[in-house]
């Protein structure tokens, strides 16, 4: 008898079953990032919101423009010092936040923003979900 057998044996055994367990591992990986958007979406960045707030916020709200309220979006730094409140910002937290609030219209004081075209964000409900995605994932640099 070939003394070769058991071990070819072993062999055919083991690659399909060695390609059954990894493929599984892909599997649960995939299912993973399915049900976790941190893995999705933590990619958010403060350069992300820049076209929105150039087109609609620069005018009110950046240094070489006007800064109502002190509150200049044309910057990362800028924006995480807020404006002469303090911070409009609570990283993790939009629903504390008056960058969001105050563009999604749940704010208790003052107007909602932008403030010469109040509607602007029922129109454009991703660019509303970009500044929470932003902060919810920690108002990434
Ligand atoms: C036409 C001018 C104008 C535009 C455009 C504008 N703002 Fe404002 N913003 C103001 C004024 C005036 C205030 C202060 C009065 C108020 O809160 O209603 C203000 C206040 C704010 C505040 C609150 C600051 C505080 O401490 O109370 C935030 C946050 C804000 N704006 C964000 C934005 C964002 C984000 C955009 C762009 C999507 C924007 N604004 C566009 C004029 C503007």
């Amino acid at each position: 008898m070939n003394k070769n057998i058991p071990f070819i044996l072993l062999l055919i055994w083991l690659v399909p079953s060695t390609l059954i367990f990894v493929s599984c591992e892909d599997n649960e990986e995939l299912a993973e990032q399915d049900q976790d958007p941190i893995a999705l979406a933590d990619t958010v960045r403060f350069g992300d919101l820049t076209p929105l707030f150039e087109n609609r916020c620069y005018q009110c709200h950046s240094e070489p423009e006007y800064s109502f309220y002190a509150l200049n979006l044309d910057t990362y730094e800028n924006t995480m010092l807020g404006s002469q409140h303090g911070p409009v910002v609570v990283p993790f937290e939009p629903e504390q936040s008056l960058l969001y609030t105050k563009c999604s219209g749940e704010h208790t004081g003052g107007e909602r923003m932008p403030q010469d075209d109040m509607n602007f964000f029922d129109d454009k409900p991703e660019k509303l979900q970009l500044i929470y995605d932003w902060i919810h994932f920690g108002c990434l640099e």
